[in-house]
């Protein structure tokens, strides 16, 4: 299953549902993260459940494994569709995670589990300075990647240029999940590097996350069927 993840970077509750309302019929993936999470309490997902989209919680817990686990159970008792773990939690807490989702789901679909590996803010310098880790850092994504799969979780977010390496370390069928996305024509806004949704569909990514383009453009939906179109070919 591929598709296209709106991330819904607003600040409250009002403008993300005025913002969502336009997308009544189509039902996107939507990924609502910390800001809005912790600003509006576990309701702001209850609701856009219940109008119909599908939810990428982006939480990235990062604790030990019983308290991930329990955690876990509650995000799955809120109907998300995908969460995710930082992969430096460990194996044992990844697998504790995945429980939690499992415990939570009580028998619907158990969400999708994610790991981040290293954050894109981290450079391999500040990764071998400030954490100590001598390695290149595309050996660590391939290893915390690896360690994500050995846990049971179904992939990894990753930079476009990650999924490559990750899809080669665990194999096609482990998810890689993309943000950075960009049209040659649009502002870059902060990010670096940046990929089109026609690359990235080539390089094979499952998921693309999307933000300003989407968000920021003055019709919102034409640029997320532009988006899918490009991506999915749909
Ligand atoms: O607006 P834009 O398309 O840049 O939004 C991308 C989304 O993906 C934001 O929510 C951002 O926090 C998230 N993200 C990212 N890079 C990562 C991980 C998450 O841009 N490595």
């Amino acid at each position: 299953m591929r598709d296209v993840i709106i991330a819904c970077d607003f600040k409250d509750k009002e403008t993300t549902l005025n913002f969502l309302k336009k997308f009544e019929g189509l039902n996107p993936y939507v990924k609502i993260g910390m800001e809005l999470f912790y600003g509006e309490g576990p309701d702001i997902v209850r609701e856009i459940k219940a109008m119909g989209y599908k939810i990428f919680l982006d939480l990235k817990l990062h604790d030990i494994p019983n308290t991930v686990r329990k955690a876990m159970a509650n995000l799955a008792r809120l109907g998300v569709d995908m969460t995710n773990v930082h992969a430096s939690g460990t194996v044992a807490m990844m697998e504790a995670a995945k429980q939690g989702l499992i415990e939570g789901a009580e028998g619907r679909e158990v969400p999708i589990l994610i790991a981040v590996t290293q954050l894109t803010s981290t450079s391999e310098e500040t990764m071998q300075r400030d954490l100590l880790i001598p390695e290149k850092i595309e050996n660590v994504v391939a290893h915390y990647a690896q360690n994500a799969q050995k846990a049971g979780l179904d992939g990894v977010v990753c930079s476009p240029l990650e999924a490559e390496i990750v899809k080669k370390a665990c194999g096609t069928d482990f998810k890689t999940v993309t943000p950075g996305i960009r049209y040659p024509d649009g502002d870059k806004g902060d990010q670096a590097r940046v990929t089109t949704p026609m690359k990235a569909r080539e390089i094979g990514t499952d998921f693309i996350v999307v933000g300003r383009p989407i968000t920021a453009q003055e019709d919102p939906v034409a640029a997320y069927l532009r988006v899918r179109k490009d991506f999915l070919g749909e």
